[in-house]
């Protein structure tokens, strides 16, 4: 995805604020058109407004909750049906803090809706569209904390090794078709996630809070560099070369016909 006029359309989730409303102004820097999907209209409006004003690209808004099965469907249906969609950001998602014993379950519900269930019906309707053409890019938005259970809350955490896993069934799917997926995994990033979330980024040290135009610039680099997986603060990419690898060599052994030698010690 380099720098050139006619991309195509991006659409966009969670374009009203944040890491999304950042994928807006840089996608269509790169020349991209723009359909920008959030629940918030006059936000989303002022996005709109901004990167027609500085860029010159066709900006078309889709609001959405996309925990609401009929406002999703409206989104898929544009995602299938619409030839000139190039990129899926697959980034709108939230956050939930606190203990799963003290769990406010209808918002945990909430949350597997909007970072679960509407990723993978989206993913599945641009897999659609764009496994037909033969090419197409879709930027699933994980977290760090699909690597790290114990860092924060642990079903947020569980929603993001999802998308990383479901992203990297997709590359075996649909690498072979031409369709480009990548998945985003950001570390702590100042947006609004963590107010909105019932948490603060006060506490955290400077040093482990990347700004936004930063995390999306360099998520955009791992694009680039044809990255499947881009976390944009590690500073070696050796470092999760080894972790794949690893995670690899325990593929033989997965599943086979006995048990592993240390459970038959007990038999009998
Ligand atoms: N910031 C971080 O530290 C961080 C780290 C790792 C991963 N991430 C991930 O990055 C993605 C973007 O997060 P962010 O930090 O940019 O968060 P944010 O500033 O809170 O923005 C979230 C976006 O999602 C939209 N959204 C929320 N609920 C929605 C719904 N029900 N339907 C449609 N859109 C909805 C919001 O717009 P409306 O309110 O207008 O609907 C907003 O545009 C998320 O998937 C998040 O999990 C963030």
């Amino acid at each position: 995805m380099n720098t050139k006029a006619n991309q195509g359309k991006a659409l966009i989730t969670g374009a009203s604020t944040g890491i999304g409303a950042t994928y807006a102004d840089r996608l269509a820097a790169r020349g991209h058109d723009l359909i920008l999907v959030a629940r918030d209209v006059a936000r989303l409006d002022k996005v709109a407004a901004d990167v027609k004003a500085k860029y010159g690209v066709q900006v078309d808004v889709l609001p959405a909750d996309l925990t609401n099965k009929y406002e999703l469907l409206r989104v898929e249906q544009r995602l299938r049906g619409d030839a000139d969609i190039t990129v899926l950001v697959n980034n709108a998602g939230m956050a939930v803090q606190g203990k799963l014993i003290e769990a406010d379950i209808d918002r945990y519900e909430t949350m597997i809706q909007l970072n679960v269930i509407s990723v993978t019906r989206l993913a599945a309707a641009a897999a659609a569209n764009f496994g037909k053409r033969g090419s197409g890019v879709i930027i699933n938005v994980a977290s760090v904390l699909a690597l790290a259970p114990e860092l924060f809350n642990g079903t947020y955490s569980g929603t993001k090794a999802y998308v990383l896993n479901l992203s990297q069934s997709m590359q075996t799917e649909l690498g072979p078709l031409g369709v480009r997926v990548q998945a985003v995994l950001p570390g702590a990033t100042r947006t609004e996630i963590w107010e909105r979330s019932g948490g603060s980024i006060e506490h955290l040290p400077a040093e482990m809070l990347m700004e936004v135009g930063d995390m999306v610039d360099a998520a955009l680099a791992g694009l680039d560099l044809g990255e499947a997986v881009t976390i944009p603060s590690l500073p070696e990419i050796a470092d999760w070369n080894a972790f794949a690898a690893a995670r690899q060599a325990l593929g033989p052994n997965l599943s086979r016909n006995k048990p592993a030698g240390r459970y038959l010690n007990n038999a009998g």
